[in-house]
């Protein structure tokens, strides 16, 4: 492919030509209005740097610790749903790219190749387990005892989805796997989101979920997944102070501040304008995390600013996946670091351990100065 990638958006604007349009509307869209979608991404830009000089950056270390397992950048691979569609090796090229670029990759219930596949491809990479709790509790234990048995070294429940966000093109678009894909870690055709009918006019996979995911769940639910797990068990989708307190309260070993990628609820924050509260709240009991349109390197620059120990890229992934496979998930993950590379040294931080919230300021402040 002769095209130039020079930042993440040209990959998505590839994309969007390489893939067929169900598919790339699935993966871009957000809910209803797209309000939060929009936010997402401007909220970066609302915070501006502050950075400090003669610092001798000569040398930058990227690397950070995240539940005690050291990678080279803090940037990860987040959860995202059947990466099939985007390229025939799909989570199995996502494994490789992420171990290949020394970070880590959580990967979705609702994958399109199998929890050990990934584990086979991954190498000794550092790959994540994101579950779904199901209607079905000895279903959500399978799942969690085959990550445990293939080495995944933490379980991040979502908990932002009793139902499926209201994504207009996904009902326009009636949106269904193609027929020569499923779920593969399920094995009946209606949990594998692979049956011929049965989705009506709606969007298949909010039909899907209805049918199949837990809108029942609560607290208790989280401690009851600690005592089934020795696995640290993060919650992903905290947008709130108190519930980050009631996370901790139930014994969470981490808090992933997200909005599921604007995909849910829309009308909600950006993450980036919760992360303060979150922290705050959490006072350094576990790690947070963020994601939620981080596109750029200055982008988790500011996220690391605000408190978050990494952030994780959720479309940006399948942009690279859609147009070169593995090596354009490889290529997408190290423009994230060149690009974190070079915002953290102009702005002074020669490691992650030097980046605090002196480096940010919201223009209102910054006008002042
Ligand atoms: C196409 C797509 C599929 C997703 N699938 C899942 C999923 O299976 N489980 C989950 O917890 N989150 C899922 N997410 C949410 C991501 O994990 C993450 O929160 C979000 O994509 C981050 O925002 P970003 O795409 O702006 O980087 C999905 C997001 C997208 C875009």
């Amino acid at each position: 492919m002769s095209e130039k990638f020079v930042c993440v958006a040209d990959y998505e604007s590839m994309a969007k030509r390489v893939l067929p349009k169900a598919v790339f509307d699935y993966y871009c869209s957000g809910a209803d209005e797209q309000e939060t979608l929009a936010e997402n991404t401007s909220a970066f830009s609302r915070w501006r740097l502050l950075p400090r000089v003669l610092r001798d950056v000569s040398s930058v270390d990227l690397s950070v610790s995240v539940l005690g397992q050291q990678i080279s950048m803090p940037v990860c691979v987040g959860a995202t749903a059947m990466q099939r569609m985007a390229h025939p090796d799909g989570e199995t090229a996502t494994a490789r790219a992420t171990y290949r670029a020394g970070t880590g990759m959580m990967l979705s219930s609702w994958a399109t190749s199998t929890i050990e596949e990934v584990r086979s491809s991954a190498g000794d990479g550092l790959l994540w387990m994101q579950l779904y709790i199901y209607k079905d509790r000895d279903l959500t234990l399978s799942l969690v005892r085959r990550a445990e048995d293939a080495g995944y070294k933490a379980i991040f429940v979502t908990v932002d989805t009793p139902y499926l966000g209201k994504r207009r093109d996904d009902v326009r678009n009636r949106f269904k796997l193609p027929p020569n894909l499923k779920m593969t870690n399920f094995s009946s055709a209606e949990l594998a989101f692979s049956s011929a009918e049965g989705y009506g006019e709606d969007s298949g996979l909010a039909v899907y979920v209805a049918q199949a995911i837990d809108p029942a769940l609560c607290w208790e639910h989280i401690a009851w997944l600690k005592r089934s797990t020795h696995l640290p068990v993060i919650v992903k989708g905290i947008l709130r102070a108190d519930d980050a307190v009631e996370a901790l309260n139930h014994g969470v070993d981490g808090i992933l501040v997200s909005n599921h990628g604007a995909r849910q609820l829309d009308g909600v924050p950006a993450t980036l304008d919760v992360l303060s509260e979150v922290v705050s709240a959490v006072a350094g009991r576990c790690e947070v995390y963020l994601d939620g349109g981080v596109r750029r390197g200055t982008d988790v620059l500011k996220a690391l600013s605000l408190g978050a120990t990494a952030v994780f890229l959720g479309r940006p992934v399948l942009w690279g996946l859609a147009c070169q496979g593995e090596q354009g998930v490889v290529d997408v993950l190290e423009l994230m670091r060149n690009e974190l590379h070079l915002a953290m040294a102009l702005a002074g931080c020669r490691s992650v351990a030097e980046i605090n919230s002196s480096l940010v300021r919201r223009p209102e402040f910054t006008s002042r100065i």
